[in-house]
């Protein structure tokens, strides 16, 4: 604790310093860099003799084993190879990327992010080794990759990952900072940093956490060490800063009136410019998703400009299981006589998933078609599949049920409860329109397994799904937006009066775009932004 402390003190005005003094202060930075790589020194040769004779014995005890996973591999160093001037010499690259991820064990989206990366970066350079630093004391190694095994279905290369456990944890949870949170949190990422440099200086460092400032940190002490961010969420973003006006929405709303609104408000404005002066060092960035790239562009950008840095935040879906249902159902002409007129709305019975709205667009869509008799074999059919998990959710599907006798469409609805999974994907291959009503919907993995199985969308005109999924592939539509009733009922007309032709191009671009979600499209991106910082290092090393 009182080391800490001290160590605290030291830092701020090392940061401050970043902000607001240039040259000497950055002398004296270069200065502890320079410190901290001789006292790893020991660490580093010992780590890597380590890596040398495990990766020997690791080769002797697989040499009869199967080559079950060496087909993805191939074709990955293949495409990606070629991608990237020349390719093979620069596989031998053999430099120790360093991933900040202070809670590697928590199983959640970040870190299956965290684990394709390290997979797709073992995968491109074998000689590589990628060393996590993580505050999981309680779990070694074998522990860790098992996990990743049975949670994410990832196989990673033993002898090339290595943990550094950090003993500073703390000092970047929210409970160790009631007051001034952000500030605080991002100074602990400073004490957590130089913990990690403490044990050992990598060549690249990435952060996968949201640590910007650990970043900074590392390009003070360490100029030529290449430094990458994979941001999920904006710490503090343009939204935040707005709600503080008054008139303003969310949970500080109106918060920015009097003396201490002003306060905040000044507080969250010096944040955000430190932020941004941070986020400009970083040599290579990724979001997660477009509206997060927007965030960090209007926050990091100007920064960035100053520095010639500009224009290059690159937008790397996380990777999500869409391959099965890609691989399970058929997009094909022979495939399309087992296609119905079915629309599918896959989502649990929840309020803010707007059944009622579908279910009247449906109505609408229905009845105007049956007039012009479109349909002479079979009317479409509204399927809706999701799980009901109390009683809350029973009474909706009850009432659900109502509105649809009320609208006269009961013999065109048809519900599914807790739909096992190959049920669905029965569904899947014989559905032609795949439905989407959540408002904001920050992602939609749903819509990404609509297009894997060919699905044609229609969807609200918001969040994710009109962002980043049901966008155009080759400068054609994979689907529809919509946002009031009338318009998703013209979006179901328009999905049904295709040309069969038009059809099967659409399904196919549908599943075009689904690909961008795979852990194939992730490999890919990231590795591009990868050899970016690559070849970084080899450059700046010279
Ligand atoms: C090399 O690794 C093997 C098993 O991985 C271990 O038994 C052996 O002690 C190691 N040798 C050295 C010199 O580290
Ligand atoms: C990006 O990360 C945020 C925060 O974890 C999450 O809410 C959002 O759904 C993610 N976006 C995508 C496209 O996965
Ligand atoms: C789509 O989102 C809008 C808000 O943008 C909302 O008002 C509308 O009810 C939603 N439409 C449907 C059919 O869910």
């Amino acid at each position: 604790m009182g080391v800490s402390f001290i160590l605290l003190s030291l830092l701020v005005p090392i940061v401050l310093s970043v902000v607001f003094l240039p040259k000497t202060l950055r002398f004296i930075a270069e200065l502890v860099g320079h410190g901290l790589r001789k006292s790893s020194r020991t660490r580093r040769e010992l780590l890597l003799a380590r890596v040398a004779n495990e990766t020997k014995h690791f080769e002797r005890q697989h040499k009869e084993k199967s080559k079950e996973d060496d087909d993805w591999e191939n074709i990955a160093s293949a495409a990606l190879g070629s991608a990237i001037n020349g390719g093979k010499a620069d596989s031998e690259w053999n430099g120790i990327v360093g991933f900040f991820h202070p809670f590697c064990n928590a199983g959640g989206g970040g870190e299956r992010v965290l684990w394709a990366a390290i997979r797709a970066t073992q995968k491109r350079w074998p000689e590589a080794v990628c060393v996590v630093y993580t505050g999981d004391h309680d779990v070694d190694r074998a522990t860790i990759l098992k996990r990743v095994k049975d949670r994410f279905n990832i196989q990673l290369h033993p002898p090339t990952v290595h943990f550094l456990y950090l003993t500073t944890r703390h000092w970047v949870l929210a409970s160790t900072w009631p007051r001034f949170t952000l500030l605080g949190q991002s100074l602990g990422s400073l004490i957590l940093a130089y913990d990690a440099f403490h044990l050992l200086v990598p060549d690249v460092f990435i952060d996968t956490m949201g640590y910007a400032f650990s970043l900074g940190l590392s390009s003070l002490f360490f100029p030529t060490v290449p430094t990458g961010a994979y941001v999920h969420y904006p710490t503090i973003s343009t939204d935040m800063l707005d709600s503080l006006q008054i008139g303003g929405q969310g949970i500080n709303a109106g918060t920015g009136a009097g003396y201490r609104g002003i306060a905040k408000k000044k507080y969250w404005q010096l944040f955000a410019k430190l932020y941004s002066k941070v986020g400009s060092t970083i040599d290579v960035v990724m979001t997660n998703s477009t509206w997060t790239q927007s965030h960090i562009i209007s926050l990091w950008e100007p920064y960035r400009i100053k520095r010639s840095k500009a224009n290059d935040i690159d937008v790397v879906f996380p990777p999500v299981a869409v391959e099965e249902v890609l691989q399970a159902v058929e997009v094909s002409e022979a495939s399309e006589k087992n296609r119905g007129p079915y629309l599918l709305y896959i989502a649990q019975f929840r309020p803010e998933k707007n059944h009622e709205l579908i279910l009247e667009a449906f109505a609408s869509f229905l009845h105007s078609s049956l007039e012009t008799a479109t349909y002479t074999n079979q009317p479409p059919t509204l399927v809706l599949i999701g799980s009901v998990r109390n009683s809350h959710d029973e009474k909706r599907v009850y009432n659900l049920r109502l509105l649809a006798r009320e609208l006269n469409i009961k013999e065109n609805v048809e519900f599914i409860c807790d739909a096992p999974w190959p049920l669905m994907l029965e569904w899947m291959r014989k559905a032609s329109v795949g439905v989407n009503g959540m408002w904001n919907e920050h992602f939609g993995i749903g819509v990404v397994e609509y297009q894997a199985a060919g699905l044609i969308s229609v969807v609200n005109d918001s969040g994710g799904p009109k962002l980043d999924i049901v966008v155009e592939v080759d400068g054609q539509p994979t689907g529809f937006h919509a946002t009031t009733v009338e318009q998703y009922a013209e979006g179901f007309r328009k999905a049904f009066s295709l040309s069969p032709t038009e059809t099967l191009a659409m399904r196919h671009r549908a599943q075009k775009s689904a690909e961008r979600f795979t852990d194939r499209g992730f490999a890919e991106k990231w590795l591009k932004n990868m050899e970016t910082l690559v070849a970084l290092q080899v450059e700046r090393a010279r």
